[in-house]
């Protein structure tokens, strides 16, 4: 098969939401439906459950599970799908928004009893700024739910996108009766089914016809009827479009843990969502189909086994095509390396690959020659955008517990952040490592891994942060002026960027007036800019 045709054939997405509103779920119902596993649960354990929040020694035994199943292959009708998995657990937020560079659309769960919670909003948030296409599913139909109206408009308003229901449920609850597709027109009667899929659809090209009063009784009917006229009337049909430049997104509604609504969602999700595209590099766009291979690490996990220190770097396949043990260019150390034992990985199965194409991920062997972003290529010098690091909103410096053991302190804190577990920043006078994260947790994540895998005790001391905004501008001695007056709130992340560390909302809102020709940003995403200017600088 040609490399169009692979490219033609693969959808590589991830689904995306606030703990518990049903990720899990949907994604051992996809598999399910893909014939990937046999039985409901293979996927459950990949989950860090909230139980388990101050229990670091069990979240790393999952983290390691999550490895297995980072990434879930299968076929469904003639399509590869790729689904990337991402860490429920608030605390590894970053993981999640590096996983989504790495993926050209995303599934976001929302749990109809809730609605829009605080991590589905950051977790838009990343792929508004990406233009990545989305699709909606409202979960737990069989709940007392908000009314879909009242939730449709909630998504408007929160999550900033404009929406297009294709599915519509009838009634919720106690009550509810099934979805009618307003795209494929047709009628699923729901059955509460947690291990069968769901096959009950009944075409039905006009819901004003009779034929429907046979399936519902007549305040369903009538309601149904209603609200399809004020959909059909508020909204515009799906414009594929508009959907693949992240302007609006499909609605459908179902019950993951039913298997009800699931199918609807993946059959329009293989017809419309993106096959792999275009990637911007900082020096040129790339294009899926170009004979020559290039992709990206967007991920590196740490061995599981505390004897083999190696670790396992993620890479996304951007264009061309990936052998085994062939030499690529690694771009940012000017070296480069062969692959003998790539891998894919399913539900705990490791799988050697011989080859892969853009869209899919590979796991490969990484003794220390890996950071987050690094592009390999055959041969050209290219970087790719948008693997940006996040402004952390906990703050801690390392305290070294044992003098004799600095060296080994230094490397452990150097390789655990490169793994992105945390951002590290360093300070002057005396060289204070400051670590920043998005949660607690990997504070102790990091704490343990020091002393079991570096031999180097550490302790954290709070520091009283409210945010780190790197700094840029046109003007370079403005920033040198600014960096000299805030002397003690500027510390250098690992590429020697300057970083502002506000205290508060406040003294980051009187650093921005005071300093109009700065620009504080939220994320480093603006660091591939410079690569342009000085191309060995990242
Ligand atoms: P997550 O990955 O997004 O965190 O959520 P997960 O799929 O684990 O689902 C969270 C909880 O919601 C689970 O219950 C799951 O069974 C339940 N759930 C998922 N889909 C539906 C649905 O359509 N309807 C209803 N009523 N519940 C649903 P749990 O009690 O936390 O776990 P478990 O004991 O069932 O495994």
């Amino acid at each position: 098969m040609g490399l169009t045709n692979e490219i033609l054939k693969r959808r590589t997405f991830a689904i995306i939401s606030h703990p518990d509103a049903g990720k899990t779920t949907l994604t051992e119902k996809f598999l399910l439906f893909g014939g990937a596993i046999q039985t409901a649960g293979a996927v459950k354990s990949n989950k860090i459950r909230k139980t388990a929040t101050s229990d670091f020694m069990e979240i790393e035994r999952q983290r390691g599970i999550s490895v297995a199943t980072s990434v879930m292959g299968f076929e469904y009708k003639g399509k590869k799908i790729n689904i990337l998995d991402t860490p429920g657990h608030k605390d590894f937020a970053e993981d999640t928004y590096r996983t989504l560079t790495a993926v050209d659309s995303v599934i976001l769960v929302i749990d109809s009893v809730k609605g829009v919670e605080e991590q589905t909003e950051k977790l838009m948030e990343v792929c508004r700024m990406r233009k990545t296409p989305v699709i909606v599913f409202i979960n737990k139909m069989d709940r007392e739910g908000k009314d879909p109206f009242d939730l449709l408009d909630e998504l408007e308003e929160k999550l900033k996108i404009k929406v297009r229901p294709l599915s519509w449920p009838i009634s919720q609850g106690f009550t509810f009766k099934g979805v009618y597709n307003l795209y494929n027109k047709n009628l699923n009667l729901f059955e509460e089914n947690k291990t069968k899929i769901s096959g009950n659809y009944i075409k039905l090209e006009n819901i004003f016809n009779s034929e429907i009063d046979s399936f519902l009784s007549e305040s369903f009917v009538t309601k149904l009827r209603e609200d399809v006229q004020l959909i059909e009337g508020v909204y515009n049909p799906l414009d594929v479009q508009e959907y693949l430049n992240g302007n609006i997104a499909p609605v459908f509604f179902g019950s993951a843990i039913n298997n009800f609504g699931v199918q609807e969602i993946l059959e329009t999700f293989i017809e419309i969502a993106p096959c792999p595209g275009k990637r911007v590099a900082a020096e040129r766009e790339v294009t899926a189909g170009e004979p020559q291979f290039s992709g990206f690490v967007f991920k590196i996990h740490a061995n599981l086994d505390p004897n083999h220190r190696d670790r396992i770097a993620f890479l996304r396949i951007c264009s061309g095509k990936f052998a085994r043990n062939t030499f690529y260019y690694h771009t940012r150390v000017d070296k480069k390396f062969r692959f003998a034992n790539p891998s894919t990985f399913m539900a705990s199965e490791k799988n050697l690959v011989e080859e892969a194409f853009p869209g899919d991920v590979i796991g490969l062997y990484d003794t220390g020659q890996f950071k987050i972003g690094d592009t390999l290529t055959e041969g050209e010098q290219l970087h790719f955008k948008g693997i940006p690091s996040f402004s952390p909103e906990i703050f801690r410096e390392v305290v070294n517990l044992d003098p004799f053991k600095t060296k080994q302190l230094d490397k452990g804190v150097r390789q655990l952040t490169e793994e992105g577990l945390a951002q590290l920043f360093i300070q002057q006078p005396g060289n204070r490592k400051i670590i920043g994260t998005v949660g607690q947790l990997q504070f102790d994540v990091i704490q343990f891994r020091l002393e079991h895998e570096y031999g180097a005790k550490c302790n954290f001391s709070p520091l009283n942060f409210f945010k780190a905004c790197w700094i840029t501008s046109g003007d370079k001695k403005k920033i040198e002026d600014f960096i000299q007056r805030k002397f003690s709130y500027i510390a250098f992340d690992k590429e020697e960027n300057p970083v502002f560390f506000a205290e508060s909302e406040w003294s980051l809102r009187m650093a921005r007036e005071s300093y109009p020709e700065l620009i504080f940003h939220f994320t480093s995403e603006f660091k591939t800019g410079k690569v342009l200017q000085n191309q060995n600088a990242f």
